[in-house]
Parts: structure tokens; sequence; C-alpha cells
């Protein structure tokens, strides 16, 4: 059992591999105390020596220095609470004491559950622990439960709280996270804590490209970093699509904790009598082999875990999309063109983006209308898709198209007939972002109506592929037509409900593999991903500019998951001029696929990418489901990844050289995750050349790469 109860201490050693978790019973029953959270340590009673008591503490100290699992506001305890209730006669305490626990056997683990109750009003909160084994995580969730006749309002209601060991007063904490924005996502930064609390967050209505719901904690001793191979790291990383918060708080007395769950930001959700709300998934782990593993144990718990199992073991096809080519004019003859093109470089998918629906004056020519009206333009498509797709199959591709549900353009069809369906305040002005506002998924009728229009889409057309698009920020978040008490609930309805409507089109439509974005990658983290088996990383396509946007979005997420297109020269986003050759290794770094204005390519250029998509297929098994390294930063000017597969027989290694200067040689590459005593013999160097697995990792190799913007790539087999 990788989860112990332990009677004398009224504990839990929750055990992974290679760590330990451990909460117990406080105070007979009182609350539920954090005690460890670690290295495995090799006797149980370890981990209680030194653990205090409340009774232990002077009165002031209590507030600083213990720890909870899951804190409420109510007593003498100021940490960001869990929880925030306010009862029917308006007591806005909650105090939870233990009421019961259970555990059971699950996939990969076991998982504990606590029953928490309030002392006095009927009110239950479940906390539910489950380990993942073999990748040392912890994954938690918490459901509120009202068990009384009067209505609960929630106002804050986060999925877990985490605490790191307590440091000596006044020293923090390193915090990993990632920032960005529109065609810079997934930026890392590292930054010592201060004293005081770190707020993470959106407030946007979606995930966001301005912050991430992922975060990492080094420097457990003074002066003691980790890095991307060594070192303790704990991290964590919560599964939610809609408003989201982590809360990073450091204090004076040397605790540190992270909390997470929904933002509180506008929110409040009345439980009625028997009603329950659970909370998203948040999981963590800790590992003392840097930010690599823990990249690495987040990857296969995404592949193993989250992705839908339907697609999760599938290859990511090559495929084609000509957005940065014809944004909105798109129509049967140039997209057959493109699509004839495309296939005789070696692509499989062939998706057709936005432009292709609306009629009349709601025709989608541009932003300003079409969202909302998701039938053919009779204009662009005479006889339907029908015909493109035939030419698509024809030539040896599935077929894909663009859709962006969750909006509507005022000039629809849509909008004019239901003028009430988006989010909005009376009283106030609907603030369009790119000319259009969001429907308020939050009502079933408007999620009714999404999941027919879809539904008839795909039973019509033979669609493999959906990329499932959300270009603006919630605003005005007001729904009239609910009551009063329920409105504020739009921010999480609406995320339950684009859950639900896509379970639901999964399953009538199990053949199609579904992209989320959000004008790039504004919409990527662990809720969306157990619903899409896809991310559209970037609009910025930049190759050099996607080697950091890959290396952040690498931290937490699979390679598998992560889109890539090989576009134009010079750039339409930042005007940079790149070969052929450093644009298709960059993409291969991720799903290879091409985006480019394929009739302008020169030959060289279509000849070198057809030569390179297929040297792609033949690696991207490893590439996509093997082992991640990153070996060198690419903010060190010359980056290097190293992908392996699980069985250790082959690997992929890509390097891109920013500038060669004062003649300096490149530094050798030392490659990881090799078998020490295997010979590999590698290939893509001046002459081949073959090395054992050690050699490989403590001499290195010199990668052949000159000049400025040049890259290359090697491939490792064993012998
Ligand atoms: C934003 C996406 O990121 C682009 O790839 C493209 O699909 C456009 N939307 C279409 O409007």
């Amino acid at each position: 059992m990788a989860i112990e109860f332990i009677e004398e201490q009224q504990a839990w050693v929750l055990q992974t591999a290679q760590t330990a978790y451990v909460l117990r019973v406080a105070q007979d029953g009182q609350w539920l105390q954090h005690l460890y959270w670690g290295a495995r340590l090799s006797h149980p009673s370890d981990y209680f020596v030194g653990s205090l008591s409340a009774s232990d503490l002077p009165n002031y100290s209590l507030p600083h220095t213990l720890a909870e699992e899951f804190n409420s506001q109510g007593k003498l305890k100021f940490d960001e609470p869990c929880l925030r209730a306010v009862y029917h006669d308006g007591g806005r305490d909650t105090v939870l004491v233990y009421e019961s626990s259970s555990q059971q056997a699950v996939e990969g683990g076991d998982e504990l559950t606590i029953t928490l109750r309030d002392s006095f009003y009927p009110l239950k909160v479940h906390l539910y622990y489950r380990t993942v084994e073999a990748l040392d995580l912890l994954v938690r969730r918490a459901r509120v439960e009202n068990t009384g006749s009067e209505p609960i309002r929630i106002e804050q209601f986060l999925a877990a709280s985490w605490d790191l060991p307590v440091k000596p007063e006044g020293e923090t904490y390193r915090l990993s996270h990632l920032v960005g924005h529109w065609g810079a996502e997934f930026q890392l930064r590292r930054q010592q804590l201060s004293v005081g609390k770190m707020i993470l967050e959106s407030r946007q209505g979606f995930t966001s490209p301005h912050a991430n719901p992922w975060w990492a904690c080094d420097g457990r001793f003074a002066d003691e970093y980790a890095n991307e191979e060594t070192g303790a790291v704990w991290y964590g990383a919560l599964g939610w699509s809609g408003n989201w918060k982590l809360c990073v708080e450091s204090k004076i007395s040397g605790r540190t904790n992270i909390v997470g769950g929904f933002n509180d930001f506008d929110f409040e959700w009345y439980l009625e009598a028997g009603e329950k709300l659970e909370s998203p998934a948040f999981v963590a782990g800790y590992t003392e082999a840097g930010f690599g593993a823990a990249s690495r144990n987040l990857h296969r718990y995404t592949l193993d875990y989250v992705l839908p199992p339907d697609h999760a073991n599938e290859i990511r096809p090559v495929l084609y999309n000509a957005w940065e080519v014809h944004t909105f004019d798109v129509n049967e003859q140039n997209q057959s063109e493109l699509a004839q093109r495309a296939a005789a470089l070696g692509v499989e998918l062939f998706v057709v983006d936005d432009g292709w629906f609306g009629n009349g004056v709601n025709a989608r020519n541009n932003d300003r209308a079409g969202l909302g009206d998701w039938v053919v333009n009779r204009e662009k498509f005479p006889n339907g898709l029908k015909p493109l797709i035939e030419r698509v199959k024809q030539l040896g591709m599935r077929f894909g198209l663009w859709v962006e549900p969750e909006m509507v353009n005022p000039q629809s069809e849509l909008y004019t007939a239901h003028p009430d369906w988006v989010y909005h305040f009376p009283q106030r002005e609907r603030t369009q972002q790119r000319n259009q506002l969001l429907l308020n998924l939050a009502r079933p009728d408007v999620a009714e109506y999404l999941f027919e229009a879809l539904d008839k889409l795909l039973s019509q057309n033979e669609i493999s592929f959906i990329k499932w698009d959300f270009n603006r920020s919630l605003t005005e978040p007001g729904w009239p037509a609910a009551p009063l008490t329920r409105q504020r609930e739009m921010w999480v309805r609406h995320v339950q409900n684009l859950y639900h409507l896509l379970a639901r089109l999964r399953q009538r439509h199990p053949q199609v593999v579904w992209e989320s974005c959000a004008s790039g990658g504004g919409r990527a983290d662990l809720g969306i991903l157990q619903y899409t088996d896809q991310v559209w990383t970037s609009d910025n396509t930049d190759a050099f500019d996607r080697l950091t946007i890959q290396e952040g979005y690498s931290q937490v997420y699979p390679t598998k998951t992560m889109l890539a297109w090989v576009t134009n020269s010079p750039n339409p986003i930042t005007g940079r001029k790149l070969s052929v050759r450093y644009r298709c290794h960059s993409a291969m770094c991720g799903v290879m696929s091409l985006g480019g204005a394929l009739n302008e390519w020169t030959e060289p250029e279509l000849v070198e990418t057809k030569k390179l998509v297929a040297q792609y297929k033949e690696v991207r098994h490893i590439i996509q489901a093997g082992e991640l390294y990153r070996l060198r930063a690419s903010s060190t000017g010359f980056a290097a990844v190293q992908y392996i597969s699980r069985d250790q027989s082959e690997a992929v290694v890509l390097g891109f050289l920013h500038s060669q200067q004062f003649l300096m040689p490149l530094p050798r590459l030392y490659l990881r995750g090799l078998d020490a005593n295997a010979l590999y013999r590698v290939d893509g160097l001046d002459t081949p050349l073959t090395l054992s697995g050690s050699a490989l990792a403590q001499i290195g190799l010199k990668l052949p790469l000159h000049g400025d913007f040049d890259s290359c790539m090697l491939r490792l087999n064993q012998v």
C-alpha cells in the first residue's frame, strides 16, 4: 500500500517511489495538520521527530508556524484560506474538524479520502489525495458539500494547500513560473520570493497567456539551488481553464505554502441543500533531480493520466494550416491548391483555419462578422466542404477545421437572434475585443446550441481534427437571466460546460483529434488537456523566438501536445530571416507541422522541407513520446534539446546556434539519460561516430554548428 495509516500518530504516510507526504489528525480531531513533504525516509517514525502540536506552542506562534492541510477562514488562522463560507444566519467562520477517512487502490497508486466537517454548520469537505507512485506525484482535489437544509454561500474554494519544509526564519525559496503575452507565451521566470504573497492568476475567464497555472520552488538550503539535473524541487500544476489563482506565501517564520484553485476574484457559489462543488485537480511533486526531472514527471503524468485516452498513444500527424497565408481569404480553389502542395511535402492532415463560414452580410471575410454562424460560406465553398474534403482524402491526407464556438460577432445571425446569449450587464456597453463578444456558456441553452451546431458540422462532413480557438477575454461578466444569487457562478460554470461540451462531442465523434488554441497558447493547462489532445503553442512562428517559447512550454506540458509550424521567411510577425533548415529543426522540437505560403517557396526550400519532414517522421516517436532533456537553454545562445526513447535505445538531439563570436569554440554537449554501458552510433556529425553512453555523457559531443542561426539534428541508435 502506498498509503499507510500510523495509528499511534493518527497520521497517514503517503509514499511514492522516492518521496513521502505526511499528514495527521491533530488535537483529537480538531484539525488536519501537514507534517512532511520531501524525500522518503527510512523509518516511518522519522516523520514525526520534532513535529510540534498546537499545545507545544505559545498562542501567538500558531498562525505562522503550523501547517494545515486545508485551511478555512476561522479561529486564529491567517493563511490564505482554501475555504471561505457564509451561512444562512450570517456566520462567516468555518471550523473544520476531522470526521472520517477511507482509502482505495487506484491506477498507479492509492487514493486517500479524508472528510472534514464544520464543528457547527452542516458543511463537509472531502479531501482527495491520489498517489502516482512511479512519478513521485500527488494529485489533490477537494469537494465541499452542503449537508443541511439552508443554502451556504461559498466565497472562496481552492483545491489544495502545499506546504514546503520550513526554512530558517526570514529565508525564502526561489519560485519558477511562466509569464507571457500574445506571441510570447510561456516565458520562464525564476525569482527569489520575498516574505509576503506572490499571486499568479488569471481573471480573464480563460487560462491566459499572461501566466500559466504552474509553479516550482527550489533553494531548500541557502545557496543550494537546483538546475536542470540536480537539486531539490517542489512543483505543481493546476488543471483549470478558467479564472485560477495560485498564492505563494512566504512567512517570516520560514514557512512557505502554495494554495491554488478557482480564483476568488468575483467568485460566489450557492450550495443549496445537498449540493456539492468540486475543485479542479492540483498535481504536485518533489524531486531531487532538478527541473528536468520535474518536467519529465509532469510530461509522463499528462501522457498517461490526463490526455483523453482514445488518442493519447497515437503519434500526432504533420498538419498543414494556411492561416498565415490566406487569413480569412480561404476558398475551395486556394485550399485545394495548397492541399496538393502540402501533400507533396509529406503532410498528413490538412486544416482549413478561420474564414470558411457565415453568409451574406455575415460572411467571415474579416474579423468583424460571422462568428456564431457555423455554416459553410456558399461563395467560398459553393458545394459545401465535401469537394475539398474529397480532394484532401484523394491526396492521402485527413481533413481538419477551425472553429471558435464560444464567440459571436455582433454582426452575425446568431447574435441577431439571441443578443441575450452573451455575457453582459444591461446598463453597460458590451466591450468588444477583436470585434467579438463571448457567449454565456454557463447557460444550458447556449451549451445545447453549440453541441447541436458542432455535432451537425461533424456529422455532415468527414472531419478528423478540430482546432478550437478562443480569442478574447471575458468582460462584463453579467448573467441577468439567472437568479441574483447565482449570477457569479458563470466563471466556473462556463468552464464546466465547456469541458462537458467537449466530452459530449468527443464521445459522439471519437475519430476527431482536438486542438486547444486561444490566440496561440492562451489555453494550455491540465484541465483542457483532459478534453483536447494538443495545443497551438503560439501565433509567433519565428523559429528562433519559438525556442524560448517551447522551452517554457516544456516545463509543464509534453512535446506530443506542442504544435509547431514551419512558416515563411522573413517571418510575418518578427521579420526575421531564417533558413528553411533552421525553421524545420525548430519545429521538429515539437509536433512538426507546416504553415507557410508553399506556393511562394523556392524549389530548394521545398526540397529541403520534404527531406526534413521525412526525417521527422522517422524520429517523431522518440520526440513525441520519449523523455525530454533540456541540455542547454536558449538564453545561452546555443540551445540544445535531447529526446530519448523510454527503453534508451534511440535518441535525437537538436542544436541551435544563435551566433558565433570571436572564433570561440562551441561548448561540448553532454548527453543525458543514455544507457552508460551501451554503445550508440551517432549520425548527423561531420563523420558518424560510435561511443558509449558514458562517453557521450562525460566527454560529450561537439556539434557541427557555425556562423549565425545554424542548426543540426543528431540521431543516436544503440548498436
Ligand atoms: C488565433 C489563432 O492563434 C490563429 O492560429 C488563427 O487560428 C486565428 N486565431 C484565426 O482567427
